[in-house]
C-alpha cells in the first residue's frame, strides 16, 4: 500500500512526490536529516530531534523550512495517515535549488526543500536482534570532520555496513587515530567493572539524542559513566558493550572483531538500559 508522504507543504501518495533534479540535496548532499522513532503511535523525543535539526541547519547556514510546531503537526499527521504504531519518521531538509548546478550556494531567498516519510516497523521495541546482540567489526573512520552535523553524506557509513555484512557481522565501529569514534549509525559504549565508557561529544561524532537520554537514565540509575576516548582493544576486554540510536534504541554488542564479550550474550547493563529507555521514553512520548 502506498504511503502518504510530505513534500514542501503537500501530503501526497509516495508515487506522486517529486523533488527537482537540481536540488542540492541530490547533487551535493547539501542536506540534513533526522530520524525519530514512533512507539505506541507516539513520537519519541521529538523535542531533542527538533533542537538538533535546528542546530544542523544553523551550522550550515541553511534556512528553517517551518516552525517547530508545524514540524510536530506534520510528524503527527503522517503517523496518523499511515497508521504507524511502531516505526520511524525520516525528515530531510535540503538547501533547495535555483534551477541549475553550481558549487556556490544559491541566493538566500531560495526556499529549502523539506521531505518527510514514515517507515512502518512492527516489533521495533521487541526486536529479536536485541536479544541476540550485535557482532561488530572495526573499520577506519574516513568521514569528514563535522560529524556533529547530521548531513545526508551517508555513503561511507553505508559502505561500512556492507563491509560488516560481508564479514558476517551486523555493524561496524569507526576508528580514528586509534580510538573508536562511533558506529556507522549509532553511538558506541562499553562497560567494564560496572563503569559505562563512551567517547565525549565533539565535532568527531554525532550528538545522539538517544545517547543523551540513555546517559541521563544511567546516571539516575546510579550507574557510573566515563566520557573518554577508548580503543577497540579496550572494548574487546570489556564485560559488555552496546550502541544507541533512535532506530535501534539500546542495542547490546556481543562481539568485536571476532572477540566475544563476556559470555557472548547481551550484558546485564545493556539489557537493563534498553528496558529503562523504552519504558521512560514511552512515558514521555508525545
Ligand atoms: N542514525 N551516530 C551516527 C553516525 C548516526 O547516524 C546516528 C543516528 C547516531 C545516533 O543518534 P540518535 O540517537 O540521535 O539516533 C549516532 C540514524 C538513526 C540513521 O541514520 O538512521
Amino acid at each position: 500500500m502506498s504511503r502518504t508522504v510530505y513534500v514542501n507543504g503537500d501530503y501526497l501518495p509516495e508515487e506522486d512526490a517529486k523533488i527537482s533534479i537540481f536540488d542540492r540535496g541530490f547533487l551535493m548532499a547539501d542536506a540534513v536529516y533526522e530520524v525519530t522513532s514512533v512507539l505506541d503511535g507516539k513520537l519519541i523525543d521529538f523535542d531533542g530531534h527538533a533542537v538538533r535539526l535546528k542546530r544542523s541547519l544553523d551550522e550550515l547556514e541553511m534556512a528553517e523550512p517551518c516552525s517547530k510546531d508545524e514540524l510536530l503537526a506534520i510528524h503527527r499527521k503522517l503517523v496518523e495517515e499511515n497508521g504507524i504504531v511502531e516505526g520511524l519518521i525520516y525528515l530531510q531538509v535540503t538547501r533547495g535549488s535555483d534551477g541549475d548546478r553550481d558549487f556556490v550556494f544559491p541566493s538566500e531567498d531560495t526556499p529549502p526543500s523539506i521531505v518527510l516519510f514514515t517507515q512502518n516497523k512492527p516489533g521495533l521495541a521487541d526486536n529479536p536482534a536485541a536479544k541476540k546482540g550485535a557482532k561488530i567489526i572495526s573499520i577506519e573512520d574516513i568521514r569528514w570532520g563535522r560529524r556533529d552535523i547530521k548531513t545526508v553524506q551517508l555513503l561511507y557509513p553505508s559502505m561500512g555496513k556492507m563491509m560488516a555484512k560481508k564479514a558476517g557481522a551486523d555493524d561496524a565501529w569507526l576508528v580514528e587515530d586509534g580510538y573508536v569514534t562511533e558506529g556507522t549509525s549509532n553511538n558506541a559504549y562499553f562497560v567494564k567493572d560496572g563503569v559505562i565508557v563512551t567517547r565525549p561529544l565533539s565535532n568527531d561524532i554525532l550528538h545522539g539524542i538517544t545517547r543523551k537520554a540513555v546517559l541521563r537514565m544511567a546516571a539516575e540509575a546510579q550507574l557510573k559513566i566515563e566520557e573518554r576516548l577508548f580503543t577497540v582493544e579496550e572494548a574487546q576486554g570489556a564485560d559488555e558493550a552496546f550502541t544507541t540510536s533512535a532506530s535501534a534504541f539500546v542495542m547490546p554488542v556481543v562481539e568485536i572483531d571476532g572477540v566475544s564479550l563476556g559470555d557472548g550474550t547481551p550484558g546485564p547493563i545493556a539489557t537493563r538500559l534498553r528496558e529503562i529507555y523504552l519504558d521512560e521514553s514511552l512515558k514521555a512520548a508525545i
